[in-house]
């Protein structure tokens, strides 16, 4: 099971400090529960692991079995919560060396509608040009932008290339059930479809098709994906005490009353970027509002002490770390001893190369702490499946617990629409007239 170390936030907040906010966490998990938080038609999230059936997880490996034979590559459209948890896993799980070492047993993964560069678009059609490729196109509201951009580019290609007929076995939307573009097309050409479920939102959805299809294209196993996540939801509905999502709740929120506004979420592994990608979308669109909200950031180490270690170390004192330690890598690796001995390193001959990394990280918590930095370390015992599961869940329910703390919102995202406006209207997108007149008076 995942575990939580908090005690090297003691020299900056105390125990007691935190063991006080027990009745203000359960108040919080109560509201959830009972339905009364803020933003409580979007709560479908809290029990949808151990919502979910296998004859839902057996339709969507049987649309993955699909992809995954018609298939050498297939394109995931969607942006922010409609890509970043399939993507976080899919990385997490992943070869480091995929591209290189990939052997045709599992189609390439690739994504698109979460940006609009030109040269990454016109990049990707290219290189699906010779391809056998297949797209699933995610999203909600089935009208953003971005994917919606792409998704128009990939159908066209993909009925080109491999005709109408096959286009539709290999193109499969996942979006709402009435509304939006995107459902209207998907019923108007028969595509295979998934619903989002209305009470959950993008940044909570990685547990439904949105991410489960994808990571079952890319052939990992989501029933211990959800089995994790399963379990974590026990483990998390309970009192402060026993919880450590709760606890990261409390410590965090602890942590920002003294003005510790910036949380830097630290990896030791390489394949771990994206999860701190999807962490920052959750905490940031769920918190960030009113004029509050922990800061998410991310560093990957040891990679980034070399550039942003300075600034953790000696910067300004408004920061806390959140490290994610994987205990147990994968692979065995063994240091090798030199006759030589040039780089003076045969005192590390014979050692993992992880009892190395492990030292790094301990020794950078310790520097940090020194530094003014408190520190969370959050452990998973290994990075598969099960326990990305658990760790996407202890995350979502942290966060849950977390806006109430604060005082806000956690499911809306009022803000992201003021670049939408702007763009559309300096788009002269047809009903913006008025906009279009008043942002060019600006220029
Ligand atoms: O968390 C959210 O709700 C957002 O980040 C959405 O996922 C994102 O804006 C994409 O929206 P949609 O799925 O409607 O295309």
């Amino acid at each position: 099971m995942l575990t939580l170390d908090i005690s090297k936030i003691a020299p900056f907040v105390s125990t007691e400090t935190i063991n006080a906010y027990a009745d203000r966490v359960a108040a919080a998990q109560k509201a959830l529960e009972d339905g009364t938080c803020p933003g409580n038609d979007y709560i479908g999230w809290l029990h949808l692991p151990s919502s979910i059936t296998p004859d839902f997880l057996t339709d969507i490996k049987a649309t993955a079995a699909i992809l995954r034979s018609e298939c050498d590559a297939v394109v995931i459209a969607g942006i922010g919560g409609s890509y970043l948890g399939a993507k976080a896993v899919i990385e997490a799980l992943s070869n480091s060396f995929q591209w290189l070492v990939n052997d045709g047993k599992n189609p390439v993964i690739l994504f698109a509608g979460n940006n609009i560069g030109e040269d990454y678009l016109s990049e990707l059609t290219t290189y699906l040009g010779t391809k056998r490729f297949g797209v699933i196109n995610i999203s909600k509201s089935g009208t953003t932008t971005e994917t919606a951009l792409a998704f128009r580019l990939l159908k066209k290609q993909c009925e080109e290339q491999r005709g109408k007929d096959v286009a539709k076995k290999v193109i499969v939307a996942i979006t709402d059930a009435k509304r939006g573009a995107a459902r209207t097309c998907a019923d108007k050409e028969g595509y295979k479809s998934f619903v989002i479920p209305d009470n959950v939102g993008g940044r909570f959805s990685v547990l439904t098709p949105v991410g489960l299809l994808p990571i079952a294209v890319a052939g990992f196993d989501i029933d211990q994906l959800v089995k994790g996540a399963q379990d974590m939801e026990k483990t998390a509905a309970q009192p402060l005490a026993k919880n450590p999502a709760a606890q990261y709740a409390a410590a965090r929120y602890a942590l920002y009353t003294k003005g510790k506004k910036i949380e830097i979420l630290a990896n030791y592994q390489p394949k771990l970027h994206f999860i701190a990608e999807w962490w920052k979308q959750l905490f940031g669109e769920s918190e960030g509002k009113d004029n509050k909200g922990v800061y998410p950031a991310s560093v990957d180490l040891t990679t980034d002490l070399h550039s942003m270690g300075q600034w953790i170390q000696e910067g300004e004192r408004t920061i806390f770390e959140t490290v994610i330690s994987v205990e147990n890598p994968e692979h065995k690796l063994l240091f090798p001893s030199d006759d030589e001995n040039l780089d003076g390193l045969n005192f590390l001959a014979g050692k993992r190369v992880d009892e190395v990394n492990k030292m790094a990280e301990l020794g950078t918590q310790l520097a940090h702490v020194d530094g003014g930095v408190p520190n969370i370390r959050i452990a998973i015992e290994r990075l598969d499946a099960y326990h990305l599961g658990q760790l996407i869940y202890f995350f979502e329910k942290a966060c849950g617990i977390h806006c109430q703390l604060l005082g806000v919102n956690a499911f809306n995202q009022p803000g992201v629409e003021a670049y939408k406006k702007n763009m559309f209207a300096l788009l002269g997108k047809p009903g913006y007239e008025k906009e279009t007149e008043a942002i060019k008076a600006k220029l």
